[in-house]
């Protein structure tokens, strides 16, 4: 993917796990990486040096993605230091299982808040810039298997993971005559991130979760990044409004109740 060297490739979430290793995988193409997250600068320091050490340029800029004024802060501090956008990856999530009728208002808000308007203040910033400066764009949204999926405790994670489905189907719509093409990556049961505390907190949720697994076993942040990679390479120019469903098959199976 020799065409990533000297892009500019902005991330949301970029100190979590599967922020991090998206990072580290462009970073190894020689792009160049506008980061952020909600730590501070020294939080991200670690992040930052193992990018450089990768031969890639790297800046970070931390702020909140569900505050529009701070992704503008965001999107023109990139655009100052590195002349445009050229793939944007909105990243940035949170989960905080509820089960539906205890879920409070701030719980529902939160997750509509972070999971999906973030993307939507960060997709259509780093758009109008790709637009303004006449640079082809990519745009990929990760998402999660239960935007197609109910899932118990998840209420308000799956309708902000459902509502970012159409918001990136609608930007493709639209984007497409500026040659802007926009996609999601749905991944499984990652053993990282915010699934992978949920295992640490509850050791026996690993093995039901294998279980429902046909290729048996969890997957990596890595193996996220790898098809964040996909959809920005040339393999992928075809691609717009798409799900990439990276999963291990686990949505194929319905549920058994209690299983
Ligand atoms: N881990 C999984 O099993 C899994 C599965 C499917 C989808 N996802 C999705 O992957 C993405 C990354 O999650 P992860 O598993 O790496 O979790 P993570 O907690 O390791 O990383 C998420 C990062 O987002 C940052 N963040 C949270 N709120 C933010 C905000 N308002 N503004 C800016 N940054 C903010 C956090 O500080 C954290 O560094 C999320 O969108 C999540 O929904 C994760």
């Amino acid at each position: 993917m020799g065409s990533l060297e000297k892009q500019v490739v902005l991330i949301t979430g970029a100190c979590g796990d599967i922020g991090k290793a998206t990072a580290l995988a462009f970073a190894k193409h020689g792009a160049c990486l506008a980061l952020n997250d909600l730590v501070s600068e020294s939080g991200a320091d670690a992040l930052v040096s193992e990018v450089r050490r990768l031969g890639a340029e790297a800046m970070y800029f931390s702020g909140d993605v569900s505050n529009r004024k701070a992704v503008d802060h965001l999107v023109s501090s990139t655009v100052d230091k590195f002349g445009g956008i050229d793939v944007c990856i909105g990243n940035a999530g949170i989960v905080q299982p509820s089960a539906f009728l205890d879920t409070s208002e701030e719980n529902w808000n939160k997750h509509l808040s972070v999971n999906l308007n973030g993307c939507f203040h960060v997709g259509q910033a780093a758009a109008k810039t790709m637009v303004s400066t006449g640079r082809p764009g990519k745009i990929v949204f990760i998402s999660s298997w239960v935007q197609d999926v109910p899932w118990e405790n998840l209420t308000a994670y799956c309708v902000a993971k459902s509502g970012l489905k159409m918001l990136a189907q609608c930007m493709a719509l639209e984007l497409a005559s500026h040659n802007i093409t926009v996609n999601l990556v749905a991944p499984g049961f990652v053993n990282a991130g915010l699934s992978g505390r949920l295992f640490k907190e509850n050791p026996g949720l690993i093995d039901q979760a294998v279980k429902m697994v046909p290729l048996g076993y969890l997957m990596s942040a890595a193996d996220v990044a790898a098809a964040v990679e996909m959809l920005c390479s040339p393999a992928a120019a075809y691609m717009t409004g798409a799900t990439l469903l990276v999963d291990g098959g686990n949505s194929l199976f319905l549920r058994a109740k209690n299983s």
